[in-house]
Parts: C-alpha cells; structure tokens; sequence
C-alpha cells in the first residue's frame, strides 16, 4: 500500500502534467508527446483518483474533456456534450470492447467502421435547412463559436435539401486534405513563416483565426459523421444515415466498411492501415461504432465517451522525442549527411533512435540544436526523419559540422549549387568504398543475400573484399576464408557456403542492373535503364561516355549525367575496376529489336480495370516502347482507359492508332 502523501504528490505531478499539454493541445495546436504517451499518463491519473478519491484534485483533467480559450471566442452550450473516443492500441482492447458490446446487449449487433479523420472535431447547426450555426468541441460543454469561418470549408453545405428535417445538428471533423498543407506549408516558407508540421495542426490553427479570409484561404475540408436527433428521418442505422447521405451528395469519409463481426472489424483495420498513406486526407486509426442508434442509446456515455464506440489507433507514425546528438556519415559519392541520434522511441512498434537530417540546409530550416525536443516521423521502411522542432532546449548545444572527413580526414568541400557537403576522395576514402559495396550488393543492383553492411565491413577488415570484382573471386580463397572467419560469429561453413551459392546465382545480370549497381553520382534506376536500352555491349557502352565518338544522345541523359558517367570511367581504377569485374559475370541485354513494340511512340491516358497506369508503363517500357505524355505527330499508339479527356480527340485528329481498354489489358497481359 502506497503512503498517501506519495499518492498526493503523484495526483499532483500527473494532473500539472495532464493540464499543461491539454493547454498546449487544445490552445495552442500543437503537441510535446505522442497520442500514446498521453493516454497513458490519463490513464494513470484515473487509476489513483479511482482508489484514493479524496486525494482527487479541483482542477482534475478528469472533469473535462478540453480546454476551451475563451478570450478569442465566444463560447457557446452545446445541444448535447461533444464527447470524445475512447482508444484501443491493440487486437484485444478491440476484442474487450466487442465483448462487452455483446453482454451488454445480448444479441446479435453490426459495427459501422470508419476512418478516424485526423482534425478537429465541430458541430454545425442547421435550422429551416439553414446553418445558423458551427461550434468547435471546446471542453466538451461548451464550445467556440466559429461560424464565420464556416462559410468557404469544402463539404460543410450553407443549405440542406428540401426533405431535410427543419431542425438538424451534424457533427463532423475540419481537417486540411494533405495536398493543401503541403502547397500552404511550401507557401510559408517562401514567405519565411514558421511551418505547420502536421496537416491537423495546420487545420486547427487556421479555423481558429478571428479573421475569416485567413481561413478561407487555408482550403479546409469537413466530413460529417454523427447526426443528432434525426434517426427518424435516417433510419435509425448509421450505414443506411450514410446512404442516405450519400444520396443527397454529402462529403463522407471513406473507406467505411458495414461489420457483421469481430474478424471483420479486424480485416478492415488491417486493409485500411496498408493503403492509408493513399488517402488523400491524415488518419489516424479507424472508428468503429455500434450501428443502431436505438442500441446506442440502451448502452449509453462515460462522462468522456460514447461506450458504444471505440477507437482502433493506428501505430503512431509520428512520435516526439529528444535530439541527444548528431554525427556524420559518408555516402558512396562522398557526401556528408548528417544523422540526428535520438532518445529511442517506439513508433509503430519498432524501435527508432536515429533520423536522417539530409544536409546543413535541412538543420538550419528546422533550426536545431542538440538537446531540442523535436517531432520526427516513420513512413512505411522509409529512414525516420524529423519533420519539426517542438521545443528548444533551456541549454542548447550548436550543431557543428566537421571540417575534414570522418573516415578518411581529408578535407571537405562545399561545391557551388549543392546542397551537400563532400569528402573528395573518392578512391581511397575507406566508408565511400564500404558504401559502394554496399550500394553493389543492395536489393536493385546485384541482390546478393547475405552479404550486407554488417558483413561487407568485416570481409574489408579481413582483406577479403575491397573491390566489386573480389566477390566474384571469393570462392577461390574458400580455405584462407575459413581460416580468417573460423572465429567470427556468423560465420559456419553453412552460411559460408550459403553466400558462396548467392554470388554465384547473382552473376548473371540485366545491363540495367548492372549500370546502376556501379553507384555512379546521378545514375539511378529509371536513368540505369535508360542508357540500357541503347547498348547491347558494355565495352560499346564505356565507350560511348569515355569518347562520347557518337553524336547521338540517350533519351532522359543529360548533360548532368553525361559528364558523371564521364568522369566516372576516366578514373583509371575505376576503369580498371569495372573491366575486372566484366570479366568476372554475365550481362544479359535487352533484344530491343525483337520486343513487340520496339522505339513505338505510346501515350497512355484514362484509368484501367486490372492494372495500374504506372504499371501499364512498365510493361510497356519492357515491351521496349518509349512512353510520352502527349500526343503529337511522332506518336505510334495511344493507350485509352476509361475517363480520358483530351487527349483521345485529338489522337483521332491525327490519326494516331488506339487502343481501347480490353485491348490494352489484353496487349501487357504477359
Ligand atoms: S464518431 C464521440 N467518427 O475523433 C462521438 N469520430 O479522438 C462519436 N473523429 O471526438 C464520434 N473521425 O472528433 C467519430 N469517423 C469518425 C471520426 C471521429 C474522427 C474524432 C471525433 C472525436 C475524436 C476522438
């Protein structure tokens, strides 16, 4: 049993903690610590103030549900208080409240599963099918009166329709589609303001603006999912209510998904958190709710939140965290990029304690130092990176970049135009080698499996591998190998000749493959493939950019690229280098001349059933086509979908032959 004045101290410490970040959430839109980490220091303080009631505090965040700031606004009653969602961060919290959805209501049940629009939440009132009317959530009972600001958000109708009920309530949320805070955010920075850093802090800061043209020039957005009073008329269901909506042209969120049981309440979660990012709006977890309204009501509110309800949270994509360091590392081409080394958080479930910081620019538009509180973020198997800076540190410490290389300690330099600071020394610079190495083996070049970072850095230690060609030789050392690893962990003769088998595998290569597995500065896929297609001989290919002999350019090679293959291979070890591991593989060309539609000209537009445009292209470009983006005289074919616009008059115009939609699946089926 816990002294009570420890539990007092505790009571206190959480709910100063708990206020504090309500104050900066609610007036200030913006966020020290993540979702979770709040969540938890609620869920805390409800926990004490549950055993030790008399210890329970005046100002107990508990006692409301936001904080409103009435000096901007006027504040306003709500019809009825504007409650919150309680959250679930896993499969069984959703299972617990499926559960007792059930021993509540001992029958048979669906949920309507939405997406959790990520913005903030407001209520609009319509009288005579007029909105009279629009309030922010506030703290839940009373809310700020934002109705001029309503008047030019996409999806928030001035009118309803005739057969409206006389008397509506919508409830919804205000948020900025991500397209729109992008361009206001690439706006603010040429007008030197300070960032929003995320698209919900972006659409809180720009309702709550007392000038109305502020808002109206910010592009907000509205989806309405909750209709008060007005089940007669919607049917008493929040699937049909959203039909019916539908019907009438109403903005809602989608994908919702009609749930007949738990598995699919799972299964739509599931499929919604891996195309999120193709929304074209923020969420951030997915809502699921009981669908009779009737059974809503039997059910009932917490003070906090409908228990009718319950919110699936995704993992964090964003997460707040302390910027403890920053150190350099040497790119394959030479460039420094700075890496900011974090207090580990946990995003998504994996563990992150370091972010890329790109280049000096990317520091001073954040303007970091270490020991900020900084807001970085995950997208999929993307680096973390930190998007903003939340708090400057009491005691700040400058970030200083190096004056010579890391590794090799030579010195660096800055070149005109770049962003990026170099260490030069391109054939002796031990991390650029490793780099490259790496870069050689990586999945889109050579793909040799396992042989990584990890291992690439021991065999250079050993003297097993230090240029491409070494691995290609490596087996023929089978006995020095074994001798120099026998003590490395790792390092059986299994694994050993598990990696002998995927060298040997990787030896035969597609020319694009190749070219690009050279990490040349500018020399990417798309680029890679492009010079592959006009040489059917790597000595033919070399030569072309060491003697440029032949006046003809390379479609999508500019000068840029040109000059860097260039100087690439008048760097004689290099040279030599490639020449050496020519001789040690097997490039495959492309047969352009036999491909179906050999240097054909074709324009794709419209949208396709079973294939994607991008895709579409793919297989075009592999059939050996040229892909262009618009009609003229010079093009062969235009590939038509459905829904597509200019495009296809004017192919008829010029007599350009087409090819409909069935056709085209069926010409890329293969
Ligand atoms: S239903 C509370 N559906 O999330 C009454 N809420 O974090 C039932 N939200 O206060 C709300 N998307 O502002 C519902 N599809 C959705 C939602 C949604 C976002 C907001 C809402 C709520 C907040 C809780």
């Amino acid at each position: 049993m816990k002294k009570n004045s420890d539990v007092k101290i505790k009571i206190i410490e959480l709910t100063k903690k708990i206020n504090y970040h309500d104050e900066l959430y609610y007036k200030k839109n913006y966020q020290e610590i993540s979702d979770e980490e709040y969540d938890k220091l609620r869920k805390d303080l409800t926990k004490l103030e549950k055993i030790y009631p008399e210890e329970k505090l005046k100002n107990s965040p508990n006692e409301k549900v936001g904080k409103i700031d009435s000096k901007q606004f006027n504040t306003i009653q709500h019809n009825s208080p504007m409650l919150s969602l309680n959250n679930a961060y896993n499969k069984e919290e959703v299972r617990s409240f499926y559960e007792k959805t059930f021993s509540m209501l001992k029958k048979k049940f669906y949920i309507l599963a939405e997406t959790k629009v990520d913005g903030l939440s407001a209520s609009l009132r319509y009288e005579n099918r007029k909105l009279i009317m629009g309030l922010t959530r506030g703290d839940g009972a009373k809310g700020e009166d934002i109705t001029r600001n309503l008047k030019y958000i996409e999806g928030i109708k001035q009118t309803l329709p005739e057969d409206f009920p006389e008397k509506l309530e919508i409830r919804g949320e205000i948020f900025m589609k991500k397209k729109n805070f992008e361009d206001l955010n690439k706006d603010r920075k040429l007008k030197g303001l300070h960032l929003f850093s995320t698209p919900r802090n972006a659409a809180a800061g720009s309702v709550r603006q007392l000038d109305p043209e502020v808002t109206r020039n910010r592009k907000l957005s509205f989806y309405g999912y909750t209709l008060l009073e007005a089940e007669k008329y919607f049917g008493g269901s929040l699937n049909k209510t959203r039909e019916i909506l539908m019907h009438h042209n109403f903005s809602l969120n989608h994908p919702s998904m009609f749930c007949r049981n738990f598995d699919d309440m799972i299964k739509f979660y599931d499929q919604v958190n891996k195309i999120r990012s193709q929304l074209e709006y923020d969420i951030d977890g997915i809502v699921f709710k009981l669908d009779s309204i009737q059974d809503q009501k039997r059910i009932g509110s917490t003070s906090r939140w409908p228990k009718w309800a319950i919110a699936y949270k995704f993992p964090a994509e964003n997460a707040i965290t302390n910027l403890k360091d920053v150190v350099f590392q040497v790119g394959r081409t030479g460039a420094i990029t700075p890496v900011a080394i974090l207090k580990e958080v946990i995003i998504g479930g994996v563990k992150i304690n370091r972010a890329t910081l790109h280049n000096k620019d990317e520091i001073t538009r954040l303007n970091l130092s270490i020991g900020d509180t900084v807001s970085i973020q995950r997208a999929g198997d993307v680096i973390p990176k930190i998007t903003s800076l939340v708090k400057k540190s009491n005691d700040p410490v400058k970030i200083r970049f190096p004056d010579i290389c890391p590794s090799c300690k030579s010195k660096l330099y800055f070149q005109k135009g770049e962003a990026a600071i170099r260490c030069l020394n391109h054939n002796f610079c031990k991390e650029q080698k490793i780099q490259s190495l790496s870069h050689f083996v990586s999945r889109n070049a050579f793909d040799i499996l396992g042989l990584g970072d990890k291992q690439l850095r021991i065999f250079w230690k050993k003297n097993l591998i230090r240029s491409y060609s070494d691995i290609f030789t490596l087996e023929l050392k089978e006995n020095n190998i074994k001798e120099k690893l026998s003590s490395v962990e790792g390092f059986g003769d299994k694994s050993i000749f598990n990696l002998f088998e995927a060298i040997k595998q990787s030896k035969t290569i597609d020319f694009d493959k190749f070219i690009y597995s050279l990490g040349i500065r500018h020399v990417g896929q798309g680029v890679a493939r492009a010079i592959s297609r006009k040489f059917n001989n790597v000595n033919k290919f070399i030569s072309y950019f060491l003697k440029l002999e032949s006046n003809e350019k390379i479609e999508g090679v500019g000068n840029v690229i040109l000059e860097s293959v260039r100087s690439y291979f008048k760097n004689d070890l290099n040279l030599n280098e490639v020449k050496n591991l020519i001789e040690e593989i097997n490039i495959q060309y492309i047969k352009t001349e036999n491909l179906k539609f050999s240097n054909k000209v074709i324009v794709i537009t419209g949208s396709f059933k079973k294939y994607s445009r991008k895709e579409i292209e793919q297989k075009l470009i592999n059939m050996g086509a040229k892909i262009s983006s618009s009609i003229s005289s010079k093009t062969d074919f235009l590939f038509c979908g459905t829904d597509p616009g200019s495009k296809l008059q004017k192919a008829k115009k010029l007599d350009i032959k087409i090819f409909y939609l069935d056709e085209v699946e069926q010409e890329v089926k293969n």
